[in-house]
């Protein structure tokens, strides 16, 4: 009995250990949450208009006036949870993009008499699923159409139903578009669906054709041919919109960050030429992240890229980061103070997110720069300044942080410091050796405290270690020299 308790206390505290820590949210300013309420207040009176202008007439209908501006408020406010909860770093910025495309919605709904919900509903998906996933534009969506069939003026439930499939299908594939070339396909195959979905249960009107004109493409509803006309018309300006909107909310599509790590790029080629070493570190760490990253499920698009541009600060002086070193000559060396060297450790990341700024990088790439290193300790001219005085204060020995704050910027922290052992690993070094180093620096960063605000679990960390463990075995498959016959024949 005694055993059978202490393996399910057992069990459990293995479960607990599992499970994800709760990730701390991103605290919004008290103007912005003051800003937020007031348009999800705007939004309620609008979406209940119709009551508004009609006189009173008993006390059912003031009560049925609350309960639908309650209803709307109530799912405004989801629809800000559900964000919150779904990108816990989500700006202020990106929420007022979120309510301020459903109060646009309701805008026009009711500006724009028997305008289609199609063209209304499905080009703000179109974006917010790009720029903030796949489950808030699908939550989006549902909001919006919540309160959207207005029966009693005739809308045809097939048009919505339609409109419903249409956004959760946009909703989906716009979450994995990894190019504008996938993005322009959406753009002219959703409006085709949605066509070819309107004619089936909607049926076709032959004058249509012959009252084709600019004015019916926006107000003739229920004329299928401009309603999927002005559908794909909007969804390809918020394709050429996108870039912009991506600046000024800061969102962070696939297709964005696909762009900033091609290796062509200006910054990346100055990195190559500038600083080999330091480019070489990260093509290594690239492989290392990548794969620990697509092991755990996670953004394998931005740690690639942010991986990329985590060093990037290195530029301000490459010969003084050892990996630039050609191994004779080590200015450290010769400036002999391990408080100045530590400044310079420390500049790799100042100068970084300098950079970043001017080159105008999103800044969950940039998050990158300061994390990887959180506030690990510089070890080497830690112990050279104890050398010379016992009681120096550590913390000018330490980066400034912030510790990492997301699963991708944790793994970039450990392949960061797994990078070195791994590449001075001895070639016939065994699988369980490499484990070893692997566990060995993953533990010191634990309890080191840098994984606390990271959001990964130990399972995770297991998947990471293993992933690392792999990339070890291609690295060290590449290095092996094959035999070289006399005859070599090469088939
Ligand atoms: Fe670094
Ligand atoms: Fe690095």
């Amino acid at each position: 009995m005694q055993n059978l308790t202490r393996l399910i206390k057992k069990v459990n505290n293995l479960w607990i250990k599992s499970q994800v820590p709760a990730q701390k949210l991103t605290k919004i300013k008290k103007i912005d949450r003051f800003l937020i309420i007031l348009i999800c207040i705007i939004i309620s009176i609008i979406t209940s208009y119709e009551f508004f202008t009609q006189p009173i007439q008993s006390f059912n209908f003031i009560i049925l006036v609350f309960i639908n501006f309650f209803e709307i408020f109530v799912c405004c406010g989801v629809l800000v949870y559900i964000s919150k909860k779904e990108a816990p770093r989500i700006n202020s910025r990106q929420i007022f993009l979120l309510i301020g495309l459903l109060l646009t919605v309701q805008i026009l709904k009711i500006n724009i008499k028997g305008i289609s919900p199609l063209s209304l509903i499905i080009p703000p998906t179109l974006i917010i699923s790009q720029g903030m996933g796949t489950t808030i534009a699908l939550a989006w969506v549902s909001i919006a159409l919540i309160n959207w069939p207005n029966f009693q003026t005739g809308m045809n439930i097939y048009l919505l139903l339609i409109t419903f499939v249409s956004s959760c299908i946009v909703a989906i594939l716009g979450g994995k578009i990894r190019s504008r070339a996938q993005l322009l396909q959406v753009s002219i195959l959703v409006p085709l669906g949605a066509f070819i979905g309107q004619y089936f249960f909607l049926g076709f009107d032959n004058n249509s054709l012959y009252n084709f004109n600019l004015q019916n493409i926006i107000s003739k509803q229920g004329n299928i041919i401009s309603d999927s006309f002005l559908l794909a018309a909007l969804m390809l300006m918020s394709t050429i919109f996108m870039p912009i909107l991506e600046s000024i909310f800061g969102l962070v599509t696939k297709a964005r960050l696909l762009e900033l790590a091609d290796q062509e790029k200006p910054l990346l080629r100055k990195l190559s030429i500038e600083a080999p070493g330091t480019y070489e570190h990260t093509l290594l760490i690239c492989g290392l992240a990548e794969e620990a990253t697509r092991m755990i499920g996670g953004n394998v698009d931005l740690i690639r890229t942010g991986a990329l541009y985590h060093d990037i600060g290195k530029l301000h002086a490459p010969n003084w980061f050892i990996e630039n070193q050609n191994g004779s000559y080590n200015p450290h060396d010769e400036l002999d103070n391990p408080w100045e060297s530590a400044k310079i450790l420390q500049e790799h990341v100042d100068k970084g997110i300098q950079i970043a700024r001017k080159y105008r990088l999103p800044k969950s790439v940039a998050n990158f720069i300061p994390e990887h290193q959180g506030t690990l300790k510089m070890g080497y001219f830690l112990f050279k300044a104890k050398e010379r005085d016992k009681n120096i204060s550590e913390n000018n020995f330490k980066y400034r942080g912030p510790i990492p704050q997301s699963k991708e910027t944790a793994i970039l922290m450990l392949a960061d410091g797994c990078e070195a052992a791994l590449r001075a690993m001895d070639i016939n070094a065994s699988d369980e050796e490499a484990l070893k180093i692997i566990s060995k620096i993953i533990t010191s960063r634990i309890q080191d405290g840098q994984l606390l605000d990271s959001n990964i679990s130990r399972g995770e960390i297991y998947l990471i270690k293993i992933s690392f463990l792999n990339v070890w075995k291609r690295i060290r498959h590449r290095r092996i020299q094959y035999p070289t016959a006399k005859n070599n024949s090469f088939s």
